[in-house]
């Protein structure tokens, strides 16, 4: 249980919200585990036909919480019940394998797994001012949880290499030109429109549903180079360009 990600059933639609604006929605391990957990519990729930993920405040995620990696550099255990964070992410694992479809509304920033969460998401409304970036590389570390795949896949190699190992972001539109978005809207009606959307498909055939998100994805393929990436990823993650990133961002001078 976290107090930063609120859980919310309406209409058939499962609401998942990040709630942590103070620190842009940093995805923490409890985070991550409450997300994960209710999107894998929405496959067994025969009243839930959607997911609806968003976020409070003025970001979407400044990506994975900072001082968590840092920790886990250092051969901390994750705080997470009872798994790595470098063995497997448990909301990246629950968007892989999830069965009923999953729409995102994205505001403000969607850094590093903010952006791989939302190649797994099957409509994204993003706001025109939205960014979308996955420095990874900057970090010392590599695309993660089938990033490696599903980003050459949707916008080609050499435009989905400049955003790994550039930091080249994607605004809203282009997010939508580049196949990873459906839609790019004014920020304040981001969130309505995807939840008016989540109601839409709540409204359909729960097995037609789940059968095209079914044909339309390989799962196997997905995990297969999920695990892949995690092993190189774990490697990164413990490497001295990785700690000096990490650590100059937790000691950057805070802003007066
Ligand atoms: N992990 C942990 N804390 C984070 C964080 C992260 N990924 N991103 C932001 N925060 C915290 C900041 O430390 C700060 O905390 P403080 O108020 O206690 O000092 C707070 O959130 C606000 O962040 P700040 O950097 O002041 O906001 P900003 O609007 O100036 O910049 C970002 C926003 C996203 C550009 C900047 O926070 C950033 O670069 N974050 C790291 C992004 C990243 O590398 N993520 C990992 C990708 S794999």
């Amino acid at each position: 249980m976290t107090e930063h990600v609120k859980i919310a059933r309406e209409g058939g639609v499962l609401e998942l919200t990040s709630i942590r604006p103070d620190k842009k929605n940093a995805i923490t391990g409890e985070m991550y585990a409450a997300l994960g957990g209710g999107i894998d519990g929405a496959n067994k729930d025969s009243e839930i036909k959607a997911i609806l993920i968003s976020a409070e405040g003025d970001m979407f995620t400044a990506g994975n919480d900072l001082a968590d990696f840092a920790k886990q550099a250092a051969g901390a255990p994750a705080e997470r019940a009872g798994e790595d964070m470098v063995s497997g992410n448990p909301l990246l694992i629950a968007l892989a394998r999830a069965e009923k479809p999953i729409i995102a509304a994205v505001q403000g920033r969607a850094v590093g797994v903010g952006g791989t969460m939302l190649l797994h998401c099957d409509l994204v409304y993003i706001a025109e001012s939205a960014t979308i970036t996955m420095p990874f590389i900057n970090l010392g570390l590599t695309p993660e949880n089938a990033s490696s795949l599903l980003l050459p896949q949707r916008i080609g190699h050499a435009r989905a290499f400049a955003v790994f190992a550039l930091g080249e972001a994607i605004g809203g539109q282009d997010a939508v030109d580049l196949g990873i978005a459906y839609k790019c809207l004014p920020a304040g009606e981001v969130r309505s429109a995807a939840r008016e959307a989540a109601k839409t498909i709540a409204a359909r055939s729960l097995s037609a549903l789940v059968a095209t998100k079914k044909l339309m994805r390989d799962s196997k393929l997905l995990a297969d180079v999920m695990n892949r990436e995690n092993a190189v990823f774990a490697a990164q993650l413990r490497t001295p360009e990785a700690a000096a990133a990490f650590a100059a961002f937790l000691n950057k001078p805070k802003a007066a």
